[in-house]
């Protein structure tokens, strides 16, 4: 995957820039974490798995700017729908899907993720890009937004609120790949799971960059 990055002149927010992000061009700023290249091998795992999910459109919780899902469903006709309690984010969500042509199927939902799932709803697909770092830890990363890197006390506050999504929200048969920042919180997780019908599975390994780990709602 190329990675380029531009300037861009007259844009009203701090920061404001672009890059690109596989086939996309993404927009992001100050207001939000700026993309990080790697995250591409989410959006490329969520779209092989895509060719045999059930139908149904897909849910990235936590979106950022949302170059994430839109890689992920680029190549396909799903719909995505993006989650974000950041109302700039959300902001640069829809303006990063119009400038891929795809804004007539990706809808973008400000809020917590708790407040903003509908009863009933399900998903075949979800991605999810959680805040991981713990509370006392995210001095480390000055430049990035408090709300995009702050996991709470043990770092896994947002992640929980996101297995909860995922419990009440993951169709059957479906799929989430869910990032992490280690190893060891990629197996909190599969105790947190124990008994709760979501099968964790492979785990992706991206140094000291992070982790995906695959979630499985048995048929
Ligand atoms: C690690 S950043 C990921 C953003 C994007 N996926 C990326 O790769 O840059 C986490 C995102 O989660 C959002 N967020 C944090 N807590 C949230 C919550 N409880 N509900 C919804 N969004 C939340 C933040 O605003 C931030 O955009």
């Amino acid at each position: 995957m190329s990675t380029t990055s531009t300037t861009t002149p007259g844009t009203s927010h701090p920061g404001a820039d672009r890059l690109a992000y596989g086939e996309l061009e993404i927009s992001f700023d100050d207001r939000v974490l700026r993309p990080r290249p790697w995250t591409a091998a989410q959006s490329r795992w969520a779209a092989d798995l895509l060719r045999t999910a059930p139908p149904g459109p897909v849910l990235e919780l936590c979106s950022g700017a949302g170059h994430i899902g839109l890689l992920a469903v680029h190549g396909s006709r799903r719909h995505l729908v993006c989650v974000d309690a950041n109302p700039a984010a959300t902001e640069l969500t829809a303006a990063n899907a119009r400038a891929a042509g795809m804004a007539d199927r990706v809808e973008t939902r400000e809020g917590w993720i708790r407040d903003v799932l509908r009863a009933g709803e399900t998903f075949p697909l979800v991605v999810a890009d959680p805040p991981w770092v713990p509370a006392a830890e995210t001095g480390r990363f000055p430049e990035d937004p408090l709300l995009a890197i702050d996991g709470g006390e043990d770092g896994l506050v947002v992640v929980r609120e996101v297995l909860q999504a995922l419990r009440q929200h993951l169709a059957p048969g479906g799929v989430a790949l869910l990032q992490l920042g280690t190893a060891a919180q990629a197996e909190a997780v599969g105790e947190a799971l124990r008994d709760s019908g979501l099968v964790p599975g492979e785990l992706r390994e991206y140094g000291d960059r992070g982790v995906l780990l695959r979630l499985d709602r048995p048929a």
